[in-house]
């Protein structure tokens, strides 16, 4: 497979970050199924139980280089070796645009996951030529806010939700949070190694 990662977090554990396969249907199924009732309400905004619709993984997977990437981080060393995933999709009225979203299972969040797989939708998004992404979280969502904030995105309130925009060739303008450091040091050592090709083998 193109763009299988090998790497190790920051606490020394080995991990894969890849694009996601159409075999992967039941890894997402069953990470879906893990999740708390209310990390699932605020990745997908529904609170439809722990099975997850055929729409929202066909909407996962119908994945091109192009308009939309769905990546997963593994744990290889786990009988379930999903732990996270990200996605971005590309607002067809603003191409240059794409949403951002990244899903972290509850126990595996604050090890940095979420900053390594804002690394690689950035990168991916960047060679699809998407200049913007935009992530969008609920008010009382304090974690994702506060993890948008400190990895550098500019946030604001539109009234409903709070929206928060990177812009992908501007560096320059990350704060100088840890969040941050560890989103330019991911930036700088996958740039060269991510093809943001998708899911071919
Ligand atoms: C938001 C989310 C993706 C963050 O992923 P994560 O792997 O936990 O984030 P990281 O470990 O990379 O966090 C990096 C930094 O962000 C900030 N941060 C992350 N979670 C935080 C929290 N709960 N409270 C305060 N700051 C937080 C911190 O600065 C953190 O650095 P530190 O742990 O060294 O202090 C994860 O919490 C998640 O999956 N939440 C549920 C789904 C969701 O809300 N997705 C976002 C909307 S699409």
């Amino acid at each position: 497979m193109k763009d299988r990662l090998e790497l190790t977090l920051r606490d020394g554990a080995p991990v894969i970050v890849r694009p996601l396969i159409e075999e992967d249907r039941p890894l997402v199924a069953e990470a879906y199924r893990r999740l708390s009732p209310d990390a699932r309400y605020q990745r997908f905004w529904t609170r439809t139980g722990e099975m997850i619709g055929k729409e929202m993984l066909d909407r996962l997977l119908d994945q091109d280089a192009t308009s939309h990437l769905t990546w997963a981080l593994l744990d290889p060393a786990r009988e379930f070796p999903g732990v996270g995933g990200a996605s971005w999709w590309r607002n067809a009225n603003k191409p240059d645009e794409a949403e951002l979203s990244v899903m972290v299972l509850d126990d595996d969040q604050r090890r940095g996951i979420g900053t390594l797989l804002l690394a690689v939708m950035w990168i991916t998004a960047f060679r699809a030529g998407v200049e913007h992404l935009v992530g969008y979280t609920l008010t009382e969502n304090r974690s994702a806010a506060n993890w948008m904030r400190d990895c550098g995105g500019a946030g604001e309130w539109d009234g409903y939700k709070l929206v928060f925009r990177w812009r992908l060739d501007n560096l320059d303008s990350l704060p100088e949070t840890p969040a941050a450091a560890d989103l330019a040091d991911w930036l700088a050592r996958l740039g060269p190694r991510v093809l943001g090709c998708g899911s071919s083998s």
